[in-house]
Order: C-alpha cells, then sequence, then structure tokens
C-alpha cells in the first residue's frame, strides 16, 4: 500500500500527464522482465550516459532486446521509462522531446 501511494506521489511530482497508473505498470514490466540481470543500483550511479528523458527512451528501447521478452509494445516501452524517470533519473516533464 505504501508503494502505491509513493507512484502515486511520483506521478504528481514528474508532472504533465503522467497516470500513476502507467508508473504502476512500468514498475510491474521493469520488475518482471529487466531486474533478471541488474539492480535499481544501475540507475543511481554518478557516470550514467544518459542526459536527457529522450535518452533514457532509447535505452530502455535497447535494452528491452536484452529480455527473454523481446517485444514490448511502444506504450509498455513508454511507460518503463516513465517509471524509471519518476523513481531514479527525474529529468523533468516527460514532453517525449529532444533538445
Ligand atoms: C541481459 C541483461 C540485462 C537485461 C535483461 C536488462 N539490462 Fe539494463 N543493463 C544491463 C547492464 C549490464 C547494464 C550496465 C551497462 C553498463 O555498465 O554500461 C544495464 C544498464 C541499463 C541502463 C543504463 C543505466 C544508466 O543510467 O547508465 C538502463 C536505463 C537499463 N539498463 C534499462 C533496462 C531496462 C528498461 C530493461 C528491461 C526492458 C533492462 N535494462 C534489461 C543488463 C541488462
Amino acid at each position: 500500500m505504501r508503494r502505491l501511494r509513493l507512484l502515486a506521489g511520483l506521478a504528481l511530482l514528474s508532472g504533465a500527464g503522467t497516470q500513476a497508473q502507467d508508473l504502476e505498470r512500468g514498475k510491474l514490466l521493469y520488475d518482471t522482465h529487466c531486474n533478471e540481470c541488474h539492480y535499481e543500483r544501475v540507475h543511481q550511479r554518478l557516470r550514467s550516459d544518459i542526459k536527457d528523458i529522450g535518452e533514457l527512451r532509447e535505452e530502455v528501447a535497447r535494452r528491452a532486446l536484452e529480455t527473454k521478452r523481446r517485444t514490448f509494445s511502444f506504450d509498455e516501452l513508454d511507460d518503463i521509462a516513465e517509471y524509471l524517470n519518476a523513481s531514479h533519473y527525474r529529468f523533468g516533464a516527460a514532453t517525449g522531446k529532444k533538445r
């Protein structure tokens, strides 16, 4: 329960158009498919090459190919990126636009 409330709070923080249920789905997808070979500490390191939400989306799409499932819909990739952004990267409003 507490985790749900945290995600709802993150949805508010990450602003425009992000739904708590998208974050919830992104988290579920991530926990199911992505955590098999790295722990979330991967996303907290200081020397991450990821500089904005566009790069985060690209990285998520690239990494998706390394999972056992391999195919994800655009929506699902988006939800995973939103989740990682809200939980770790915090690039501000996730407009999907590049610089
Ligand atoms: C086959 C193993 C594997 C799977 C499956 C995997 N990853 Fe990773 N991921 C890695 C490794 C290893 C690194 C660290 C690479 C490095 O040190 O540059 C990494 C790094 C990342 C990074 C970059 C972290 C940063 O800030 O520099 C992101 C984002 C990421 N993974 C997302 C995902 C997502 C999303 C999924 C599921 C769709 C996923 N990964 C599935 C192995 C995996």
